[in-house]
């Protein structure tokens, strides 16, 4: 996990929950500051986490911490951009654990900063393939198992920048966030039908990620009216998306940024 420059407490220890104890749950992005505190919360519920990410050994070190709790889990390394292997992982996660219930897709990267049209090509390609289409087969993997038990969750993260960029980053990442939600809510419209319930969930800057630099940590800090404390909300909205709670909930975009956003 990168360091933050904001506190970020401590994941309290969870009680079984009736909701998602034995539910089998992919999370991806897990060897990062929001996959790492989705697994943790998840595996706190009772639930059987597929924990999975590019950083095989980041990812390792934090799927033995959370194990050493007693958690079900296992780790699974996976590059998303790539469907070969994502339909590895998602293999690989079902002969552990069984059918998946619930996909929580938290793996992406940040935009570089700067401006999109002074980089190079390259830089929206990597982005729009790691964050768009990354997003995509993660979903595509698991879509028709769910089908086929006609029960499913589907949590993909946006960005609070799909809604309204960013002065000193690439528009690439915004523009794969906002696909992000054009495909909740494609997926979502098609897939009600069978209880499977697709909604995406849109963060703040919530220190995680690309270390920052001082003047973006100060402006951060203006711009929230709640102060900013880390993952631990967005792992709840997940929780909330993923159990019982979630159940009338589909297509929507859940704003997790301490006020940031209002509104759509
Ligand atoms: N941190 C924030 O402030 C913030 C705000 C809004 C949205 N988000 C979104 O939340 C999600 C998680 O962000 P984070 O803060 O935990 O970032 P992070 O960089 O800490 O974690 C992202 C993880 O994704 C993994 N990853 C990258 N490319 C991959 C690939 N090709 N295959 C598999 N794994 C890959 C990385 O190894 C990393 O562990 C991302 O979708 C991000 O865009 C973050």
């Amino acid at each position: 996990m990168i360091s933050s420059p904001f506190p970020q407490p401590q994941v309290p220890p969870g009680t079984v929950s009736a909701d998602l104890a034995g539910k089998h749950v992919i999370v991806t992005g897990v060897a990062g500051g929001i996959g790492g505190c989705v697994a943790r919360h998840f595996a706190a519920a009772g639930a059987h986490v597929s924990a999975a990410d590019i950083r095989e050994q980041a990812l390792r070190a934090v799927v033995e911490d959370i194990k050493s709790t007693g958690a079900s889990i296992q780790a699974i390394p996976v590059d998303i951009s790539n469907p070969d292997s994502v339909r590895a992982m998602t293999d690989a996660a079902r002969t552990a654990f069984g059918p998946v219930d619930i996909l929580v897709h938290a793996a992406a990267i940040d935009a570089p900063r700067g401006l999109a049209w002074e980089l190079d090509d390259s830089h929206w390609q990597r982005i729009i393939n790691v964050d768009l289409n990354g997003s995509f087969w993660c979903a595509k993997s698991v879509i028709p198992e769910m089908i086929e038990k006609r029960q499913g969750r589907i949590i993909l993260i946006s960005s609070v920048s799909a809604k309204i960029g960013s002065a000193s980053t690439s528009c690439a990442y915004n523009a794969a966030k906002s696909g992000v939600i054009g495909m909740v809510i494609g997926l979502a419209k098609q897939l009600e039908q069978h209880n499977v319930l697709v909604n995406a969930v849109a963060p703040g800057s919530i220190g995680t990620g690309e270390p920052m630099i001082e003047e973006e940590i100060t402006f951060e800090v203006a711009n929230y009216p709640l102060p900013i404390v880390g993952p631990d909300p967005v792992a709840r909205a997940c929780l909330y998306l993923a159990g019982s709670g979630g159940s009338w909930t589909s297509g929507s975009v859940l704003n997790v940024s301490g006020g940031r956003l209002h509104g759509w």
